[in-house]
């Protein structure tokens, strides 16, 4: 592809990094991305909350502040507008709480919802993560339990009990804001979230990028119990199995715990911050991201020099 490049361009589309970095002065780049989502949740006012901190994210996850948003939402021209403006009034609020400005945006007639954000954030020159600078020995944490894919699919077919949908909705409704802004104080070689590609995916592009492997250990993967039932049951999101086949050259899998590596593809919506650390600090960074709420962080696996394979499940 034939495509411009000004010599300020820091991050672009290669690395198949969460945003894009442009140097506009000599203290700060901007951070640009987009993204948009078809329903999750049956609540308009979570699913627009959910729309707005799954855009925000890629910005967090390249050690981003946002500062404003354009909107992208479709939808079919009969619904209840009540529900567009709750779905909007849900993106907005979580706007707020990022003190991003929504700043416009575009409509188009379709027949299903959908919703997301253009952000443009800022960074301090040179202080971002890109997804394709991981070190030797470096240390894996990850902020979220997996599967949630794979409950939002049952839950789309009313199969959930009411506490497994507030859970669903919880994971999804926590922001990565704090976890990034934790990371500035430790040292941190690479950071992405996870969305669509899974964990095994997203890793994979780490992985490559970096020119490393990566060794996950899944008896320390945290996995959300009722995604371990309903993948048993069958349930799971068709992407799973097409992010599955995609990389089935790229990895192994060693571990007893069959009935968990579907949900290893599972993509995820408002996934959390996979994060690259140096070895001694792990255990640090660990602690306060718990401290500060996420629960179900984990130190989930290790950085080594390229293996055969680029991902390891052991
Ligand atoms: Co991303
Ligand atoms: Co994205």
């Amino acid at each position: 592809m034939n495509v411009y490049r000004d010599s300020r361009l820091e991050v672009g589309f290669e690395t198949s990094d969460d945003a894009g970095v442009f140097k506009i002065d000599d203290d700060k780049s901007l951070v640009q991305t987009v993204d948009f989502i078809t329903p999750v949740v049956d609540d308009p006012y979570k699913f627009g909350q959910i729309a707005a901190l799954n855009s925000l994210s890629d910005v967090y996850a390249m050690g981003g502040t946002p500062l404003t948003a354009m909107s992208i939402l479709m939808y079919n021209c009969n619904i209840d507008k009540k529900l567009i403006q709750l779905m909007m009034q849900g993106a907005c609020d979580e706007l707020k709480k990022a003190k991003c400005t929504l700043l416009g945006g575009h409509t188009v007639e379709d027949q299903e919802v959908k919703l997301g954000f253009s952000i443009t954030g800022t960074v301090a020159n040179g202080t971002f993560y890109k997804n394709s600078s991981l070190r030797a020995g470096d240390r894996l944490i990850y902020t979220k339990p997996l599967g949630i894919g794979i409950v939002a699919t049952a839950l789309k077919g009313e199969l959930t009990t009411a506490d497994e949908t507030e859970q669903i909705e919880a994971i999804m409704l926590t922001s990565n804001a704090k976890a990034a802004e934790l990371l500035k104080k430790y040292n941190v070689s690479a950071c992405t979230d996870i969305t669509g590609f899974g964990l095994a995916g997203h890793g994979l592009e780490m992985a490559s990028g970096s020119d490393k492997s990566i060794v996950f250990e899944i008896d320390n993967i945290a996995f959300i119990e009722s995604a371990i039932k309903y993948a048993n049951m069958g349930i799971i999101p068709a992407g799973a199995y097409q992010n599955k086949q995609f990389m089935d050259n790229d990895y192994v899998f060693s571990n007893e715990g069959k009935e968990k590596e579907i949900i290893l593809f599972d993509p995820q919506t408002a996934g959390g911050l996979l994060i690259g650390v140096a070895k001694e600090e792990a255990e640090y960074l660990l602690a306060d991201l718990i401290a500060a709420g996420y629960h179900d962080s984990a130190v989930i696996g290790s950085v080594t020099d390229r293996l055969e394979k680029a991902v390891r499940f052991i």
